[in-house]
């Protein structure tokens, strides 16, 4: 058998990304500008990005922070609250800079105190988007103390997604970072697609959840670069991950939920919720693929399947993977401080071309 020795993609988009802002986004975005041409920013900055203005605002200090000759291109997202309304809805989908709405339960996660505490009142909103063909991309974890934390992608689905797509049968639907193979089937067996073919409900799935299971949190002590929300689970829900993402269904793409927090932050009493991937997004994606034999299907996965849910064109370009081991930085500089990047310090046996060292 022959080793298939390169791997070239089109360029990809990360459709789902945290660039944090000031010193955090100028050490972390150049990581992501590297390996992606586009990616959907996440609003959850404090304050959180809810107004058209702040986002724009946070685009140009997207755009300011890029390496000199770079043309990565920021999507721009805004955080959906209890007092979103349809007019902020409508004015967003004027612009051409706003690609999705945002919805995290209040409390789920870091940065989510402003979320929506009862979907209900994001009705009106969530009707306005419908009409304007706006994404809702949904954080889908119930935060109530009395569901098990390992439950809590399940419950939500049963608990609120299921009416809320009853309630806007046409709104288009990430479910973001899926988990569990509950979810998975969820948006597997949605049969809805709008006039372009396109799916309504889609889905995005991580690296890390498609490599590790939840005893990769706990392998001879507690790890927490391993931790993030919604948190990793068994095996068996691993592999029906594995099973979407390699599968050649459109509704599932490529999402990093690469969330950058500084060491300190994470190894710590009460760590953050977040794994850094941005340094090693792809390299992770293609352990996974060859996981399965599937290095054929990552194209789609990673280029394709995304830009088409939201409309865009594909990119131009390309980028090259070789099989090549390399180790992964142990740490590096990040706002002052310094961060841990997933798999920092282990070996990993693709390698995204030119090395950033070279
Ligand atoms: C994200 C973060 O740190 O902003 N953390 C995470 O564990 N994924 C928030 C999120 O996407 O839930
Ligand atoms: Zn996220």
């Amino acid at each position: 058998m022959t080793d298939i020795q390169t791997l070239t993609l089109t360029r990809p988009d990360d459709m789902h990304l945290h660039l944090r802002d000031g010193a955090a986004l100028r050490d972390a975005l150049p990581w992501t500008a590297r390996q992606f041409a586009r990616a959907i920013v996440m609003p959850n900055l404090r304050p959180p990005v809810v107004r058209l203005q702040q986002a724009l605002d946070y685009r140009q200090r997207i755009l300011h922070a890029l390496p000199a000759g770079s043309d990565f291109t920021p999507l721009m997202t805004l955080y959906l609250t209890d007092e979103t309304t349809p007019d902020m809805v409508a004015e967003a989908a004027r612009s051409d800079m706003i690609h999705a709405f945002k919805l995290y339960p209040a409390g789920a996660t870091t940065n989510s105190d402003s979320g929506v505490t009862e979907l209900k009142r994001a009705y009106p909103a969530l009707e306005a988007m419908q009409r304007e063909g706006m994404p809702l991309l949904i954080h889908g974890e119930v935060t109530d103390a009395d569901v098990d934390i390992f439950d809590r992608e399940a419950v939500f689905i049963d608990r609120h997604l299921i009416a809320l797509r009853r309630a806007f049968p046409e709104l288009r639907v990430v479910l973001e970072h899926i988990t569990t193979a509950h979810a998975a089937e969820f948006v597997r067996t949605a049969p809805e697609v709008d006039a372009r073919g396109v799916p309504l409900l889609a889905a995005t799935i991580t690296a890390h959840h498609l490599l590790h299971n939840r005893n990769a949190l706990f392998q001879g002590g507690i790890r927490p670069h391993y931790y993030c929300l919604p948190v990793l689970k068994r095996e068996s829900h691993r592999l029906a991950l594995l099973d979407a993402a390699t599968s050649g269904d459109p509704r599932f793409f490529l999402g990093t939920d690469s969330a950058p927090h500084a060491r300190d932050a994470k190894e710590a009493a009460c760590g953050c919720a977040g794994c850094f991937t941005a340094v090693d997004a792809l390299e992770l994606y293609c352990a996974a693929f060859e996981e399965r034999g599937a290095l054929h299907r990552l194209d789609d996965f990673a280029s394709r399947f995304g830009a088409e849910f939201y409309g865009l064109s594909r990119n131009a370009g390309t980028v090259t993977l070789a099989r090549r081991s390399w180790t992964v930085p142990l740490q590096l500089p990040y706002a002052e401080a310094e961060i841990v990047p997933l798999h920092g310090g282990e070996l990993l046996s693709w390698q995204v071309q030119p090395a950033p060292d070279a």
